[in-house]
């Protein structure tokens, strides 16, 4: 399982793991294969350096990345500067406040204790959030900088090549990706519809090979319903020169969710269980279909706000629900893969189960070829 990619990077396999949890990105890293940090959620700069901290004591020297989010289409001020949470605080009308409450006040949701933050305050979509990461990272051996939502700023992108560090980027389309090869990135994440997570509406069987040929000779990473070596196999064949996998972690040992019943929420949900909805970001992103996300996609409901409004209208209401495991209500980014996430097992497992099938799938074809 070894392209020219995995070989310039130094890993065994092609498998690249994108990842909210340290221990999780660690233990990818440490199976072979190349883990990616999600830095999204890091609000204080203290407590990315910290988990990088902790990430190079627990990776055996081996290389591993960060991944941030700049939406290339910023929300600014009326002036032009940027926005602050403040700002964006003021934009929330008065009637979304109040569908949030009316929901969770139907579900018999409580509130905070007096004080308590909420702990899912994500502001890491905001550039000024994401440069602070950026420069926490920076300071670390960091080997790939992923964006989503756009190729990064070109002084970013240089600032990556001065220190040796691989830009990429997600794409949704062929288009996007031809964006991101002009704007000077390295590699590029074609991530299908079947994604969680922010996605397009092109499946991973018709994108991937577009993406190839729209980008050749820069490197394409297959991301979106990948969870078996047999799907790996299929993604090099249409022309990866590796995978991007951030479902199938969700319900690794290592992982962190912080609440076991949305872990027996992920294994029991088959294929057709994930929704794309705005309802998280305000931006179309796959997730477990919950009476939430039915709520906000409503079209007697209010409908959702635009990125970045929509996620701070409701991170408070997010970390409720998560705190007090409203199973209705209670869900998370993911994939359609999660129909084959069945059981809680190691990150080395799933590593386990990716060669063995990539093996096999190998194997079938060559006789099918006539080559066994
Ligand atoms: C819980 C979760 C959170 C995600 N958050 C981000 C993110 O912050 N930045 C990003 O580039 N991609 C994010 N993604 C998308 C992944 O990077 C990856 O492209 C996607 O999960 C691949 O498809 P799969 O879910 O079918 O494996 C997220 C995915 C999941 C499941």
């Amino acid at each position: 399982m070894q392209t020219e990619l995995s070989k310039q990077l130094g890993v065994e396999y092609a498998v690249f793991g994108f990842t909210p949890f340290p221990a999780v990105a660690a233990a990818i890293s440490r199976a072979g294969g190349f883990g990616v940090l999600g830095a999204v959620r890091y609000t204080a700069p203290d407590d990315l350096a910290r988990d990088l901290d902790w990430m190079q004591e627990h990776v055996d020297g081996l290389p591993y990345g960060l991944d941030v989010v700049m939406p290339a289409k910023k929300a600014e001020a009326p002036g032009g500067q940027a926005l602050t949470e403040a700002d964006v605080e003021a934009m929330i009308p008065a009637g979304h406040r109040q569908f949030v409450e009316e929901t969770l006040a139907k579900h018999g949701v409580p509130g905070l204790a007096e004080g308590e933050a909420s702990g899912w305050r994500i502001t890491g979509w905001m550039e000024q959030v994401a440069r602070g990461q950026l420069d926490v990272a920076f300071d670390y051996p960091i080997k790939l900088l992923a964006n989503a939502l756009g190729s990064p700023p070109a002084d970013v992108i240089e600032r990556a090549h001065e220190q040796g560090v691989l830009v990429a980027a997600l794409a949704g389309s062929a288009r996007h990706a031809r964006k991101h090869a002009d704007a000077g990135i390295d590699i590029v994440v074609a991530q299908g519809y079947e994604a969680g997570g922010h996605t397009g509406e092109i499946a991973s069987m018709v994108l991937t090979p577009e993406a190839v040929e729209a980008v050749a000779p820069l490197p394409v990473l297959a991301a979106g319903g990948i969870g078996s070596g047999e799907q790996v196999a299929a993604a090099l064949a249409l022309g990866a020169q590796g995978v991007w996998l951030g479902s199938v972690w969700l319900t690794t040992t290592e992982a962190d969710l912080h609440s076991s019943a949305l872990t027996r929420k992920l294994l029991a949900a088959g294929s057709g269980d994930t929704v794309r909805s705005r309802a998280l970001t305000g931006k179309p992103a796959r997730q477990l279909r919950t009476e939430w996300t039915d709520a906000w996609d409503d079209p007697a409901g209010p409908g959702t706000l635009p990125m970045p409004l929509q996620g701070l209208l409701v991170a408070e209401a997010v970390s409720r629900i998560q705190k007090y495991e409203v199973e209705p209500l209670l869900g998370t980014p993911v994939g359609q893969i999660v129909g084959r996430m069945n059981s809680e097992r190691s990150v080395q497992a799933v590593f386990d189960d990716l060669t063995r099938g990539f093996e096999r799938a190998v194997e079938r074809l060559n006789r099918i070829a006539g080559r066994a």
